[in-house]
């Protein structure tokens, strides 16, 4: 185990801003797993999982304690009828488990082609787009338990997934590390092509192979963010908010254009980025090295210079300006390491 100190965290983010990482260690394997976490709990050291880093925000000062960035690799398959079964370890890109499904002709997660990060931070906020949850593909999260270090398996219904939310974003679910996840995919064609951008570029194919899928979300998804490679961003930076029936109507009579999609019969979730946009005219705002996206309000962007706090600030103005504008207290999605 290679255990280091004072690693700069920013190229292990696609925000890259921030500090650096008191202790760090690179797992590949659960034996190192565990013996990290050993490490960890014999020197006192909080522990801070680290996965593809595309929704984080490391502050400033840094993150205390022991870093450990998932590196297990591998994907495997087990077929049973047309229902393929396939297992992606935890340091593995998400991407590039979904360039796999789509070259094995493997139906289920294509929508989700071009999201940064690494597998196992699927399951944590339940990453989707273009329609698509991994909550809907996900059969079972293999997960280390750092109380017990024993391996298990929990069901997709154990991890409790809601919109952008899970099991492992709760106390209870705080003691266990993704190690791999087994996604459960159809050999028979399954298009997933209600989302509305989808409809438009599918007007004229209604029955589009994998590849065209992947490379239509490709392309929507070329015009609507930023290339993380070239700045600093982490995809949408807040949730949508979800907000009950009677707020909805209250909103409709003073917005009626407002975009919303419902989530029960009590709950509705609003598109912020709509809101940003047309309500609070803040597309592109920007201040500093930081800004709103130009071609989509809900995405933050940091150029070069940025620093964490800049981060911080300008999105907590953010949250201020929809409180007092609509009276809606929103949330991150971006989780703050420190
Ligand atoms: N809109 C505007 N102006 C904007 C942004 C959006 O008018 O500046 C409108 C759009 O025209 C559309 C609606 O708002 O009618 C929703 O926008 P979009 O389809 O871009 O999706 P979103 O709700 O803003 C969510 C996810 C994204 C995901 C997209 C596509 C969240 C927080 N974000 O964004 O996920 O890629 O849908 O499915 O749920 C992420 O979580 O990091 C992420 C990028």
């Amino acid at each position: 185990m290679n255990i280091t100190r004072a690693i700069q965290l920013q190229k292990y983010t696609t925000l890259k801003v921030g500090g650096v990482a008191e202790y760090f260690v690179e797992v590949t394997t659960t034996k190192e797993l565990s013996d990290a976490v050993s490490y960890a709990k014999e020197q006192n050291l909080a522990i801070t999982i680290l996965g593809g880093g595309s929704n984080v925000l490391v502050s400033d000062s840094g993150i205390k304690g022991l870093t450990i960035h998932m590196q297990l690799k591998g994907i495997s398959q087990v077929a049973l009828d047309d229902t393929v079964f396939v297992t992606a370890e935890a340091g593995e890109a998400l991407d590039a488990l979904v360039a796999y499904t789509v070259e094995h002709e493997l139906w289920g997660i294509e929508n989700l082609s071009h999201i940064p990060g690494s597998v196992g931070a699927t399951p944590v906020q339940n990453v989707g787009a273009y329609g698509v949850e991994v909550a809907d593909s996900i059969e079972q999260v293999t997960v280390f338990n750092c109380e017990t270090h024993a391996i298990e398996i929990l069901s997709n219904r154990e991890c409790a997934f809601a919109y952008r939310h899970s099991l492992f974003k709760t106390e209870a679910g705080k003691k266990y590390i993704v190690v791999s996840v087994t996604f459960k995919l159809q050999q028979v064609p399954y298009r997933q092509l209600s989302y509305k951008d989808l409809q438009i570029y599918f007007a004229n194919n209604p029955m589009p192979t994998l590849l065209e899928i992947r490379e239509a979300i490709i392309q929507i998804r070329a015009g609507k963010f930023p290339n993380w490679h070239e700045v600093g961003t982490a995809g949408s930076f807040f949730k949508n908010p979800v907000v009950t029936v009677e707020e909805l109507t209250t909103l409709l009579k003073k917005y009626p254009t407002i975009p919303s999609y419902i989530v029960d019969a009590n709950h509705i979730k609003l598109s912020l980025g709509w809101i940003l946009d047309n309500v609070l005219h803040l597309k592109g705002y920007k201040k500093g090295c930081i800004e709103t996206y130009k071609n989509q309000a809900l995405v933050l962007v940091a150029h070069e210079g940025a620093t964490a706090t800049e981060v911080e600030l300008f999105a907590n103005e953010i949250v201020e300006k929809i409180k007092s504008e609509i009276n809606i207290l929103i949330e991150w999605e971006v989780t703050k390491l420190k």
